[in-house]
């Protein structure tokens, strides 16, 4: 089964994904997280933040997470992925499910482990400004027909991780087809 968790920078994708594969593999579910920030230093490296480079980047995890799917239950997608098409793409392709983590801006812009919201909200000419970046000054288009959404400003981690791993585990598909 392959998700595609969706959601803004900071909105806690990473921290549930690791939360939920932990809790699954204590059921002996093999679990294998594919991260945003992890593969834009391996296999995506070259590619930056234009509509057509984030495209491709979910093209190219959706394939990745295709590949591990002998091996592995539960393939979990954490990237920004902002786009409603390549998502779609991806679950008319693998039959993955979107799960939305949500994440209110003013939360965002207070938790910012990686400052990024700070330097989006400089001013234009300063020059650590960065220009493009998702919910700030580049679009995140809400998914239209989530399967599952948690809202990471509302819960504390471990309610949304057991959230998650509730919603995975009624969606595992029986490995038999039975
Ligand atoms: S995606 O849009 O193509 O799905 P992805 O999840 O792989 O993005 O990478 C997002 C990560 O790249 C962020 O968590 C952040 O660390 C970093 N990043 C750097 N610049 C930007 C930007 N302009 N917009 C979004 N993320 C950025």
């Amino acid at each position: 089964m392959i998700i595609q968790l969706t959601g803004l920078s900071g909105a806690g994708k990473t921290t549930l994904a690791t939360g939920a594969k932990s809790l699954l593999e204590k059921h002996a579910l093999v679990t294998e997280i594919i991260d945003g920030d992890v593969y834009r230093k391996t296999l995506c490296k070259d590619l930056g933040f234009s509509p057509k480079d984030r495209m491709e980047n979910i093209r190219r995890l959706g394939k990745l997470a295709w590949s591990f799917k002998e091996q592995t239950d539960i393939i979990l997608i954490a990237a920004i992925n902002p786009f409603e098409a390549i998502r779609n793409e991806l679950r008319d392709q693998y039959d993955s499910k979107t799960v939305w983590v949500k994440c209110d801006m003013a939360v965002l812009i207070k938790r910012d482990p990686k400052k990024l919201y700070k330097r989006a909200l400089l001013h234009d000419d300063h020059p650590d400004k960065i220009y493009n970046l998702t919910g700030v000054n580049d679009k995140y288009e809400i998914p239209a027909a989530p399967d599952l959404i948690i809202d990471t400003s509302l819960e504390t981690p471990a309610q949304s991780v057991q959230k998650l791993y509730e919603f995975l585990l009624s969606n595992k598909k029986d490995p038999e087809g039975a």
